[in-house]
Order: C-alpha cells, then sequence, then structure tokens
C-alpha cells in the first residue's frame, strides 16, 4: 500500500502490524536452541501475535498450516511447523507476517543453531549484508531494481547463488500486493521507481549451490532445486524522502 507521511492512519496501522511480527521473531529466537520442536516455536510464535491483537496472515489468507513458516537448512520458505526437532548445526529461518486491524507487516531472519559450519555463517553474513546493502538503496525515484543490483553484487562477491524465483512485494493493505516481486537480481529491464509511502518487503534469499527453490510435496514447503543451504533476511519498509524506514525492527 502507499501511505501517507510523515504521520496517518495507515502508517500508524502498519507499524502495529510490524510491532506484532517483530516482537513473535523475537519470542521464537529466544526459544530457538537444539532440541525444540518446529511446532513448539510456533505456538510461542501464535502467542506473541495473539498478545498484539494480531493473527497470523499465512494462516488466515492462504490457509497455511501454521501461524508462522519455519524452514530448516535446505528449506527456503514456507516450512511447516510440526515435528521435527532443530539440532546442532541447523541454519533456520523464522519468517512471521501478521494482520492487525486490517493493516499487514512481514519479516524474517535466519539463525545458526550452536555450531554451524563455515559455508553456513558466510551464507548468514553475505544474506545480512545484501539486506543492508539492498535498503540503503532505496529512495523516491529510484529504480526498485536497486535492490537487486545491491543483493546481486553482494552474492557475487562473497561467491552464492541468489534464489531468484522468490523476492520482494508490496504490503501492508493485504499480504502480497503491487508491486509483486521487488527481484533480488539484477534486471535492467525492470524500470520501476521507488514512490514515496509505498510499503514492501525487501528480503534477499540467497544459497550455498541453489538458483531458484522448488515445492516440496507437502505442497507448501520450498527447498532449494539444487540442494544446499538457504537464507533470507526480511523487513517491511516505508518508503520516506530520507530512505527506507524499517517498521519491523527488533532491537
Ligand atoms: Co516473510
Ligand atoms: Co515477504
Amino acid at each position: 500500500m502507499v501511505v501517507t507521511l510523515p504521520d496517518s492512519e495507515e502508517l500508524r496501522g502498519v507499524r502495529e502490524a510490524g510491532r506484532a511480527v517483530a516482537s513473535a521473531i523475537e519470542a521464537m529466537a529466544t526459544r530457538l536452541t537444539a532440541g525444540v520442536t518446529t511446532a513448539e516455536l510456533d505456538v510461542i510464535g501464535r502467542a506473541a501475535l495473539a498478545g498484539c491483537g494480531a493473527k497470523s496472515a499465512p494462516e488466515t489468507v492462504y490457509g497455511f498450516p501454521g501461524a508462522t513458516c519455519i524452514s530448516v537448512n535446505d528449506e527456503a520458505a514456507h516450512g511447516i511447523p510440526g515435528g521435527r526437532i532443530i539440532e546442532n548445526g541447523d541454519l533456520v529461518n523464522l519468517d512471521v507476517s501478521a494482520e492487525k486491524a486490517g493493516y499487514f507487516a512481514d519479516s524474517g531472519a535466519s539463525f545458526p543453531i550452536g555450531e554451524v559450519s563455515d559455508a553456513a555463517r558466510a551464507l548468514l553474513a553475505a544474506t545480512q549484508e545484501a539486506l543492508t546493502a539492498a535498503l540503503a538503496t532505496v529512495r523516491p525515484g529510484e529504480l526498485l531494481n536497486g535492490v537487486g543490483r545491491a543483493v546481486q553484487k553482494v552474492a557475487d562477491d562473497r561467491g552464492f547463488l541468489i534464489v531468484r524465483n522468490l523476492c520482494g512485494h508490496g504490503v501492508g493493505g493485504g499480504l502480497h500486493e503491487e508491486p509483486r516481486a521487488v527481484l533480488n537480481y539484477y534486471e535492467p529491464a525492470d524500470r520501476r521507481r521507488f514512490a514515496e509511502g509505498q510499503v514492501l518487503t525487501i528480503e534477499p534469499f540467497l544459497s550455498t549451490n541453489s538458483d531458484r527453490a522448488v515445492e516440496s510435496d507437502d505442497g507448501w514447503t520450498l527447498c532449494t532445486a539444487a540442494g544446499g543451504l538457504a537464507a533470507q533476511f526480511e523487513h517491511t519498509i516505508v518508503v520516506t524522502k530520507d530512505g527506507a524506514e524499517i517498521l519491523t525492527g527488533r532491537d
């Protein structure tokens, strides 16, 4: 959605949804250690959302079988919470999106469990760096694909692949809105530009081995097509005249 700046009912609404999402990820991350099941983490996330007066967006919008998406190792996105036990060495992505009072926000982050491989650690650092670099390109009038260009540079420099079929999106009045595909790779034909007040997600996905993700047999989980680890960091932002203001920050 596009909100009126510097202050409006819509912006306050998305901000509230963003706070709910951030607090759910924070609560889940606190309990994210070897031995916990993904279902137990999901219960924590659901309770945190409810405590903020928010509801899971994937569940209510798409009928996703869980309140939150929890994706482990080669799972890039939309992992279903269940009996899987998190183990030392895992790379776990928590992605939470929520609706509160008709407004939506979406955020995600990947976490190392105990001792992870050097490749996993480097992948996490590169993906975080990609998000930071992408956020720095945001400015009204600048190309939306500055995001893709920035992510591509980091991926190339650090020797990782971009999961090209997963991308950012407009959010705020719904979970997925215009602009529908905020690409994570450089696409010179993409001439769309940022507009002041636009609310959208920036969410680079990088992988050690795969340039795309494919749906698994459960009908939801998106796994790296050629195997290998995936990582993602995501924030909902609003485009201000000074750049990206993050609405899903955890402090
Ligand atoms: Co998300
Ligand atoms: Co998203």
